[in-house]
């Protein structure tokens, strides 16, 4: 057993970063300085999970219902992918952090997916900590796309019934871990239709602190909380899924 293993240490963390824009009207600054300062405080928590050994961390940046703000503060958020990788190129390449995006970048400006798949193909091979970026990602829409995925398997009869390891496969996630933990900043307690479907057993962690206000030191107590936690994934046992000698 690893020793994140022997902590009971999540293996997956994902986080709602809310409170962008409370966070930049606390201060009288325009909302897309929050999310500046958002989009400047991943890096912590990047490297905070490189820290803990985390594996896997995933980050809700644009969600499906994003384009429903002003025009402008649209604009912006687009941008970040591209400043985003400018500022954190060195420390992604120094410390083997691979970028996967989840979501539809059909429909995104070219220049914002082309930076995208840039930096998803320049850290392809990279494993000490892959950070999947949630970008124009909605959990029902990744649902209904891997509904109709599976209707085509079906309809060319490569498939002739659909299993929940299916469903998962068919998903933008589709081949790695669910998260263990989803973490929600901004004093919010709700999921705003992210990752529906892979957090069915996640442990939940709600946070007061805004976005850009979320520190090291506030994941870490998260990832505490969290090893505190019993896990039963619907059974009665904590740790293990195997019957108990008594009642084999
Ligand atoms: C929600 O806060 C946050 C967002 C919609 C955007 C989150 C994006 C980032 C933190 C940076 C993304 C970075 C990259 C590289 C793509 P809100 O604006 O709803 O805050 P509020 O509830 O206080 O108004």
């Amino acid at each position: 057993m690893g020793s994140r293993a022997a902590a009971n240490l999540p293996e997956h963390i994902a986080i709602v970063m809310d409170g962008n824009g409370r966070w930049a009207k606390a201060r009288a600054l325009p909302r897309r300085l929050g999310h500046r300062q958002g989009a400047e405080n991943m890096r912590n928590i990047i490297e905070a999970c490189l820290d803990l050994g985390i594996r896997y961390l995933t980050l809700y940046a644009f969600s499906t219902e994003n384009w429903k703000r002003p025009a402008a503060e649209v604009d912006y958020l687009m941008g970040l992918p591209g400043q985003f990788y400018e500022r954190e190129r060195h420390l992604l390449h120094k410390h083997q952090v691979r970028v996967v995006i989840i979501g539809d970048l059909e429909t995104v400006p070219a220049a914002t997916r082309e930076v995208i798949m840039q930096m998803e193909s320049e850290t392809t091979d990279y494993r000490a900590l892959t950070v999947f970026l949630a970008f124009n990602y909605g959990a029902r829409a990744e649902l209904a796309m891997a509904a109709e995925r599976l209707a085509k398997k079906w309809q060319a009869g490569e498939i002739k019934k659909i299993t929940e390891a299916d469903v998962a496969n068919a998903l933008y996630t589709g081949g790695y871990p669910d998260p263990d933990l989803v973490i929600r900043c901004g004093n919010e307690m709700r999921l705003s239709n992210f990752l529906l479907w892979q957090s069915a057993y996640a442990e939940l962690y709600f946070s007061q602190k805004l976005w850009p206000d979320f520190s090291k030191r506030d994941l870490v107590q998260a990832v505490e909380d969290f090893a505190r936690r019993g896990r039963r994934f619907g059974g009665i046992d904590n740790i293990s899924n195997e019957p108990r000698r008594e009642e084999r």
